[in-house]
């Protein structure tokens, strides 16, 4: 699969969506817009390849073609790897056991199969993970145990690093503690085409382009400027220092300093 187009459908009040969007692997875009507006239900759309047949009536071309039946039913069709808002696991497996598992259902071509390959696998996610939340896990953790934190960033460790999805849907990546603009840096180098919702301004200006939906429908579509991009760069760098306080704080630190030059040190 080399690129998906949404074309659009109606918005809430059934007037029509002037949308025809083509993204290639490679492409990162965000969803923006308030509560209520339509996010997920086009996060959704995409996930099970809409053929007007949700309540937005939106249609989804593979290649620029409608999809085979088996590609949107089968439960292996891999086209799309959807982190959800809400996560919770109910099953009892440590964190290794967990990715073992996984990458035996996937046993992705050349990407080390069960065996030795699979151990270094699960330290390289393992490792990947912890590079995203300031709270370690490692790969005898029980699943179940996991924080919000850290749960977020073994999804988004194991699906950018083992799943083969071309397609890889984020709902709200918000405060989990996740360092979010790395979960995309590592989830974008996979050459895949990643779709983010969220509030966050860091986060909603690296991508290339973000829809904004109001009303079930997109309204708009915006290209990144290379201004945007800039302060883009700065409010990560400001996110740094939020999580480098996370840090202090949860280390039992006072955070009785200069408070406004530690931040500035971010805008420099
Ligand atoms: N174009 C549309 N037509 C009809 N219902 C829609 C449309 N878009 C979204 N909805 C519905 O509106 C509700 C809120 O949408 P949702 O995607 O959950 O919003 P958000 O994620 O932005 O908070 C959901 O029930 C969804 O199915
Ligand atoms: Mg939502």
């Amino acid at each position: 699969m080399e690129s998906l187009s949404v074309l659009g459908g109606h918005d809430k009040d059934g007037r029509p969506e002037d949308l025809n969007l083509t993204l290639r692997r490679g492409d990162v875009v965000c969803v923006v817009g308030p509560t209520g507006a339509g996010k997920s239900r086009f996060l959704e759309d995409i996930s099970c390849l809409a053929q007007g047949d949700t309540p937005t009536g939106r249609s989804i071309l593979v290649d620029g073609e409608p999809p085979p039946g088996e590609l949107r039913y089968s439960l292996e069709g891999r086209v799309v790897a959807q982190l959800s808002q809400n996560m919770n696991f109910i099953v009892d497996l440590t964190v290794g056991e967990f990715i073992r598992m996984h990458g035996e259902c996937r046993n992705p071509a050349g990407r080390g199969g069960p065996g030795d390959g699979m151990e270094a696998m699960v330290e390289r996610i393992v490792a990947a993970a912890n590079r995203l939340t300031g709270e370690a896990l490692c790969a005898e953790m029980p699943v179940t145990r996991l924080s919000g934190g850290q749960s977020r960033a073994l999804m988004v460790a194991d699906t950018g690093l083992l799943s083969p999805s071309p397609v890889v849907l984020i709902d709200e990546l918000e405060n989990a503690g996740v360092d979010r603009a790395g979960a995309l840096e590592l989830l974008v180098r996979e050459d895949k085409i990643v779709l983010v919702s969220t509030h966050d301004p860091a986060l909603a200006l690296l991508g290339a382009r973000r829809l904004c939906i109001r009303g079930g429908a997109v309204r708009r579509v915006i290209e990144t400027s290379a201004e945007e991009r800039q302060n883009g760069a700065i409010l990560s760098a400001v996110n740094g220092k939020f999580m480098e306080l996370r840090e202090m704080l949860r280390n039992g630190a006072s955070l009785e300093f200069d408070m406004a030059s530690f931040l500035k040190e971010a805008v420099v």
